[in-house]
């Protein structure tokens, strides 16, 4: 009904617009006064916890891009080798693991049949299991040996949004207090990233209230073919996102490449006015990958593209070849996907709705999986 969507249309665009609250009431009681992290809920001890010497983190879909991102944290504030893998491949190659390998099974419904059945294949070699969940009491989250919470409330919607931004959230957290347990050489970073997270909810607020051109923008592309997303970094798993939105919402092709990867072989598939999103890196610190990135738009460009490029706010150097311009709020580079994802979100939502698709309950698709 439509009190249950809360006055919008759609519960995608509800679900979108509760994102920063969800994203803070995911942070909530888990970061202390001091700026240290409270994980009481992760009942692995930090005696095994400074043990562990590996990473795996199993999911599907969007919770595997959420996965994606946590492996750029995770070996960055921890120094622990990180894999990332999709859950419905993990056992069939007979991943190396032990007890003292760490995995990690992102899932929102908790129900997904290929991340339970990885996360039992980890168990039985002695791994420790950390779920990482949005529904209390799910099968995953009962398996395994401790669960962090994301606190995105119900998600409706058969595309995922607030329910990835919280996973990202809670990624972030267990990195850093793997970084906090293990007294990693990054303690200072790990402060300051904290205090970033602590006002991440206000940016995510910020660009939600700047996305009537992302809608103006999404209707005037209904009757494209296909659009590509690149990003580097950790831009990269948020192209992916972005593209997995498109072809869930739109029904259109899309595919989300490494920028440096362009020139391997994708480049080939520009064309003239083919929409391209470019998902950049923020100026400051990693201005190496900022600059390949701007070279790669211009390159895009002068092969006749139409250029979409978020960037980051005060970013003058993409400017000359934007041909439509998305600005986020300036964020650390690890935080960069918080606010980058939403303007891809509202933007497949729109052009599903503008191509008169169901947006809620698209075609051939479950809202939670649960056969393998
Ligand atoms: C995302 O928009 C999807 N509909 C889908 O990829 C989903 O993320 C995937 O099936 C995993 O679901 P889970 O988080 O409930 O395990």
């Amino acid at each position: 009904s439509a009190a249950e969507k809360g006055g919008y249309d759609y519960f995608m665009l509800k679900e979108i617009a509760e994102q920063p609250k969800a994203v803070a009431d995911t942070l909530l009681g888990r970061i202390d006064a001091s700026g240290s992290l409270t994980l009481d809920e992760v009942r692995i001890p930090p005696r095994v916890l400074r043990e562990i010497d590996k990473v795996v983190v199993v999911a599907c879909g969007t919770a595997f891009h959420a996965g994606l991102i946590a492996k750029y944290a995770i070996e960055h504030w921890t120094r622990i080798p990180c894999e990332v893998e999709l859950a419905s491949e993990f056992r069939y190659r007979d991943p190396i693991l032990d007890s003292r390998s760490l995995v990690i099974a992102i899932s929102q419904s908790g129900e997904t049949m290929d991340t339970l059945m990885a996360l039992r294949h980890a168990r039985e070699q002695g791994s420790r299991v950390l779920a990482i969940c949005n529904t209390n009491g799910s099968t995953i989250p009962r398996e395994s040996d401790a669960v962090l919470y994301t606190h995105a409330g119900p998600e409706v919607a058969v595309a995922s949004t607030k329910a990835f931004l919280t996973q990202l959230v809670a990624c972030y957290l267990v990195a850093l207090y793997l970084g906090q347990v293990r007294g990693t050489k990054w303690a200072d970073e790990i402060r300051t990233v904290v205090r970033e997270l602590a006002k991440i909810s206000g940016d995510v607020e910020r660009v939600l209230e700047t996305m009537e051109p992302v809608r103006e923008l999404a209707r005037t592309l209904a009757d494209k073919k296909t659009v590509l997303f690149l990003g580097r970094h950790v831009g990269y798993p948020v192209a992916l996102e972005g593209a997995l939105k498109l072809k869930e919402l739109a029904y259109m092709h899309a595919e989300g490449f490494a920028a440096g990867e362009l020139k391997h072989g994708p480049i080939a598939l520009i064309d003239e006015d083919l929409p391209v999103v470019v998902v950049v890196p923020s100026p400051r610190g990693r201005s190496v990958l900022h600059d390949k990135i701007v070279s790669n738009i211009q390159e895009i460009r002068a092969r006749g593209a139409r250029t979409i490029v978020i960037a980051e706010e005060g970013d003058e150097a993409v400017v000359p070849y934007a041909d439509h311009l998305i600005r986020i709020p300036a964020t650390p580079t690890l935080l960069q996907p918080l606010v980058a994802t939403v303007p891809l979100q509202v933007f497949a939502c729109e052009l599903a709705t503008a191509r008169g698709n169901e947006v809620d309950q698209p075609r051939n698709l479950a809202k939670s999986v649960t056969v393998e």
